[in-house]
């Protein structure tokens, strides 16, 4: 998700050298590098516009220590498991025979089975069986990654697993370990997705080299991948510092106006630096999250109630900074913003300085070179090299 990472530490060390009182808000959160590396240095409340990470960062910054262990939670899960994965086997019998067909034979086999896949996008069998499914509290509920994404970003087998483990975990009764069970639901599934990093389309088999290594994904198994996940989704820093943070969901702006945050040292800002909206590139993890049946249309199998945000759009980018510098310029904290040289606002001929300094007394820049990702939707490589800089905003 354009993962920081490389940048985390500098951030951390930009932060700790304002040596202000409070927590460190980190508005536009992603995975949570930053959010991680502050654990010895400050507590931390994280937001995000996509809920799914929201539970990555739950599981991860918040809560008690853990008492239960991974071997625990799958053999509380299994019998759920297993029950709502023979009942789905039974729905898709002959689908999944169709499947293993396709799987075992040639690659234009896969090509046509991917192709003539039947799914809520392109479907009115699938739309009405996903109505039914969105209203029934019984078993019967779980056939959303089914019904949406399977023979394109999943095989049907490992989007019947993923309904069945989601079944057993939103019926177990252990409410403590829910937003780590389903940050692993969410990040065993990543691994085996059938996508390029991100979700905005899936990949078919063009070569014979994706063909292979469709084949080989496909073999493998989402449950499994979920109990690895329950092993790797660890806690971060210690219980006490866990429990004075914060996991919010929503548009970094209105958290800013809102006016509700206590006890804040800090504000982070690390907001989209492209036209690319990032909801068109995680749908698939922010749908099977919520699983909450939407509209899906085009090749992508996309909603269309995507959250959409002005910092990726070339008419609303110079007010977003605006909006966002305003705002954190009221509460009387310092703002630290990540932006390259080669983002969008650069497009608008006015840099995050020149915003920042109509709010805040001194603006402070330190850039360093970086690999960014460009979520495969420019042509050419996948990373580019860009400047990274830092702009520490003081009131
Ligand atoms: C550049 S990435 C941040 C990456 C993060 N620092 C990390 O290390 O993973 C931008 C993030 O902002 C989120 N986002 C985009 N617009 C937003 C908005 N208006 N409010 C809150 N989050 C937003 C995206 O979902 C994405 O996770």
């Amino acid at each position: 998700m354009g993962t920081k990472r490389h940048m985390a530490d500098h951030v951390r060390d930009a932060i700790a050298e304002l040596n202000a009182e409070g927590r460190v808000v980190d508005l536009f959160s992603g995975m949570g590098s930053v959010a991680e590396s502050l654990q010895e240095t400050a507590s931390v409340v994280t937001n995000d516009a996509m809920s799914f990470t929201a539970a990555l960062s739950r599981a991860r910054f918040t809560g008690s220590d853990r008492s239960t262990t991974s071997a625990e939670v799958i053999e509380r899960l299994l019998p759920g498991y297993e029950a709502r994965l023979r009942e789905l086997e039974s729905t898709y019998a002959i689908e999944l025979k169709s499947e293993a067909a396709a799987l075992n034979g040639s690659r234009t086999d896969l090509l046509d089975y991917m192709d003539k896949a039947q799914h809520v996008g392109n479907s009115a069998a699938h739309r009405r069986s996903a109505k039914v499914a969105a209203e029934s509290s019984g078993s019967d509920h779980y056939e959303l990654a089914s019904l949406y994404f399977s023979a394109g970003y999943l095989s049907l087998r490992q989007a019947i697993e993923l309904d069945a483990t989601r079944a057993a975990i939103d019926t177990d009764s252990h409410l403590e370990d829910r937003d780590w069970m389903l940050a692993a639901w969410i990040a065993g599934a990543s691994v085996l997705i059938n996508a390029p990093g991100h979700t905005a389309q899936y990949l078919r088999p063009n070569s014979n080299s994706a063909h292979t290594r469709i084949v080989r994904t496909w073999s493998r198994s989402i449950w499994d991948e979920f109990s690895s996940a329950l092993d790797t989704v660890s806690q971060v820093g210690s219980e006490a510092w866990r429990q004075r943070n914060s996991v919010y969901v929503g548009d970094a702006l209105d958290l800013v106006s809102a006016g509700e945050l206590r006890d804040i040292g800090t504000v982070y800002a690390d907001p989209p630096y492209t036209k690319d909206q990032y909801s068109r590139y995680y749908h698939v993890y922010e749908t099977l999250y919520r699983y909450d049946f939407p509209d899906s249309s085009g090749v992508g199998r996309n909603r269309s109630d995507r959250f959409t945000t002005g910092f990726s759009l070339k008419t609303a980018v110079v007010s977003s900074f605006h909006d966002l510098c305003r705002n954190v310029s009221r509460m009387r904290v310092p703002l630290v913003i990540s932006y390259p040289s080669s983002g969008l606002l650069g497009e608008a001929g006015i840099t995050v300085s020149e915003i920042a300094l109509q709010y805040f007394e001194k603006v402070k820049t330190q850039s360093y070179e970086a690999n960014h990702s460009t979520m495969g939707a420019s042509t050419g490589a996948s990373k580019k090299s860009a400047t990274e800089n830092l702009y520490v905003c003081l009131v």
